[in-house]
């Protein structure tokens, strides 16, 4: 659906505003989500105007409207430029900066400044600094000091957001806002402490519960008394580990929620409000579907580092990011080029850029921002990569994104309001993923390499491949694959099941369903409460250090001795020569519930095999796949009201040729087409109507 910008009347920048400083964060007034993320293409850099004389932000707004940028984000760094000195505040530069963008037909996006707390603030109120796990009180100059859990802290950032709104809440060249900046660490100190025990006693009410839970009469951890019970990063019982988790992620929830209210109650409704996911997506030092609840959309940084684009991760990791909100996102920051903190920073292949531009559009980005626009002269990053040089004029990649530019201008108005759509899901869950770290028991079991060996041939075969949150809702999908679904709670198991009779077709990976909700090993083998339903169980689990045989291929890390308990469950793969438990043994089993399946695969299994065993799933589930295309070269699709867009992409080192399954139209060069040329990095953006 597109929707044009509304903007608010002139009038309301002279009328009154509450003040908010130092107030309660309000009651949020927020109704439907914006979507003006949506609604055409946007490109454009992080922009620091805080960094340079303002006689200069001209030419540098005029040079981002040279490569077609439409919108720029600012502020996320300059708190010291906000608030000088305690208490006094200065955001009319940053008005200005805004107004000036407008004049330039570039929208903005507000980053509040909470990532990095002014030096007055640091050296007055020790107490808003983190403490690492090990004690220490972070100092100051870098970034990332402060701490998530310090009540002082969270009251400075209302103040400064509720200043930041005030002034900004209203101007309608301001689009949305980025909460901070690439959450990471928490903080291990008093109020943080406090808080810990106060979820725990929240949580279980009594200590006895806890003990019981956490099965404390393991090595004397009962625990008599709150603040007993240990409080660090350290390995330590996995009951206390996994609910350190969940207790951490609430405290970024609630450090997001503080800043979050006062836009909301504040702010234009039209502007939104996101935060930027760093962290090449897969981090999980806190639950990602329950940061990316209160807000309107996702939007991550996207990064190479090192090296050149890995297709199928780099991909998977754009699905990733689509399913924390189950729609189309932005990469807020991606590398023009090249990074500075890589082991070797360097430069992308000539066109690489433009191809990952693209590779962001065909996952479901709608926004591609480039880190950064000008190198600062001085300071931690002066090396990256960035898009002007510090002499204010353009760097060679400066025309490869504007070729982007031109790109984004020919297709945005086809490419609003479609997105990725696909029968197929796999299932990401962080408590499973938490646990297995925790406990990996061989140290090549790598959950991100397991979900791309299911990954890598449904995406061969599709257009699209959602990766979604375990806990919501399935019946939309064909065909659900859960690779690392370790813990399988009563509640999880009811859902999954429920999926299944409905008619679904599930595949669990190993290692699932051998823990519950605490983290404690269910007394029912694994997939612990679905084993009645698969008819099947797994005897034992073994790690392995050779490879086995199993149906005509091999396996490899990991390996479980399955075995069938009733007549209707069928064995798909069996143990060929192995270590001498397993051999002959069950390796993968299915049960048909109905018009729907579950199917147990216990073992790592090699490429080969894995492509047949999604074959034949996706052929049981009714998953058509779409049209072939060579090697190296990616399919992605995207659907929208009565059309549908194809984006190719050539990503290997040799020019391929495409043959399309009917003629379409070429929104890049224009005309319809029934086949393209693609050099290295060559990009196609097709058009044809739906269902032909
Ligand atoms: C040692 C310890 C035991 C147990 C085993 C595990 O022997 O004494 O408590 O931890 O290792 O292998
Ligand atoms: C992250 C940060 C940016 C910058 C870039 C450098 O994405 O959000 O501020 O440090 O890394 O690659």
């Amino acid at each position: 659906m597109k929707r044009t910008l509304l903007f608010a009347p002139l009038l309301a920048l002279a009328a009154p505003m509450p003040a908010l400083a130092g107030a309660a964060p309000p009651v949020a007034t927020h109704e439907a989500a914006p979507d003006v993320q949506f609604s055409r293409l946007w490109l454009g850099s992080a922009w620091y105007p805080e960094q340079w004389p303002e006689e200069r932000w001209a030419d540098d707004l005029r040079l981002m409207k040279g490569h077609g940028a439409n919108v720029v984000r600012i502020g996320e760094f300059a708190w010291s430029r906000m608030e000088p000195r305690e208490g006094e505040y200065d955001m009319s530069w940053l008005v200005r900066a805004v107004r000036l963008a407008a004049k330039y037909d570039i929208k903005v996006v507000i980053g509040t400044p909470t990532d990095t707390p002014p030096a007055w603030m640091s050296q007055k109120y020790p107490d808003i600094l983190r403490v690492t796990s090990d004690g220490d009180r972070v100092g100051h100059g870098g970034r990332r000091q402060f701490s998530i859990s310090s009540p002082r802290y969270r009251q400075f950032c209302r103040d400064i957001v509720s200043r930041m709104v005030k002034a900004l809440g209203h101007e309608p060249n301001v689009i949305g806002w980025q909460i901070g900046n690439e959450y990471t660490e928490e903080s291990y100190g008093p109020a943080a402490r406090q808080a810990w025990h106060d979820w725990l006693k929240a949580k279980y009410g009594t200590l006895d519960r806890l003990n019981e839970v956490w099965t404390t009469a393991y090595w004397s951890q009962t625990y008599t008394a709150w603040d007993q019970v240990p409080f660090n990063d350290d390995k330590n019982n996995p009951g206390l580990m996994l609910d350190l988790k969940r207790f951490i992620t609430g405290q970024w929830v609630d450090f997001q929620k503080n800043q979050l209210d006062v836009i909301r109650a504040g702010a234009d409704s039209d502007q939104f409000i996101t935060t930027n996911l760093g962290g090449l997506g897969w981090a999980n030092r806190f639950d990602r579907y329950a940061i990316n609840r209160d807000l309107d959309f996702a939007s991550w940084d996207d990064y190479v580092g090192q090296g050149h684009l890995k297709p199928y991760r780099n991909g998977a990791t754009h699905d990733l990011v689509r399913g924390w909100k189950r729609k189309n996102f932005w990469v807020m920051e991606t590398q023009p080029g090249f990074v500075n903190w890589a082991p070797v920073s360097n430069i992308l292949h000539p066109g690489e850029t433009r191809a990952m531009a693209w590779q962001a559009v065909g996952h479901g980005a709608d926004g591609v921002l480039y880190w950064q626009w000008r190198n600062a002269l001085n300071g931690q990053e002066t090396m990256h990569g960035s898009v002007i040089g510090p002499g204010g004029e353009p760097l060679p990649i400066y025309d490869e994104i504007k070729r982007i530019g031109e790109d984004f201008a020919k297709t945005s108005d086809a490419l609003a309001g479609t997105g990725p759509v696909s029968p197929v899901a796999i299932l990401q869950d962080y408590d499973s993923r938490w646990a297995i770290d925790f406990q990996k028991h061989h140290k090549d079991y790598d959950q991100i390499e397991v979900l791309l060996d299911y990954y890598r041939p449904l995406k061969d075969e599709l257009g699209a491949v959602d990766i979604v949150e375990a806990a919501g809702p399935l019946d939309k999908y064909k065909l659900v694959v859960a690779p690392d679904l370790n813990i399988i709670t009563d509640a999880m198991a009811k859902h999954l099941a429920g999926y299944v009779r409905g008619g679904g077709h599930l595949i669990l990976g190993p290692r699932s369903g051998l823990k519950d909700a605490f983290n404690r090993l269910h007394l029912q083998r694994q997939p612990g409460p679905l084993a009645d339903l698969l008819g099947g169980r797994v005897e034992q689990f073994y790690a392995l250090d050779e490879p086995v045989a199993v149906g005509g291929g091999e396996a490899k890390i990991w390996a479980e001795d399955l075995s069938v308990k009733t007549p209707g469950a069928k064995v798909l793969l069996r143990y060929g020569k192995a270590n001498g438990w397993i051999d002959g043994h069950p390796a993968a089993i299915e049960r048909k519930v109905g018009k729907g399946s579950i199917t147990y695969v216990g073992a790592l299994i090699d490429d080969t095999l894995m492509a047949s065993l999604m074959g034949k799933a996706m052929d049981e589930a009714g998953v058509r796949p779409d049209f072939a295309v060579p090697d190296d070269v990616e399919l992605m699709t995207r659907r929208g009201e009565g059309r549908r867009i194809v984006i190719l992409i050539n990503h290997g080192r040799d020019a391929r040729s495409v043959s399309l399954p009917a003629s379409m139209r070429d929104l890049l060069n224009g005309g319809d087409v029934s086949a393209v040329q693609l050099e290295p990095e060559g990009v196609a953006v097709l058009e044809r109507p739906e269902g032909k």
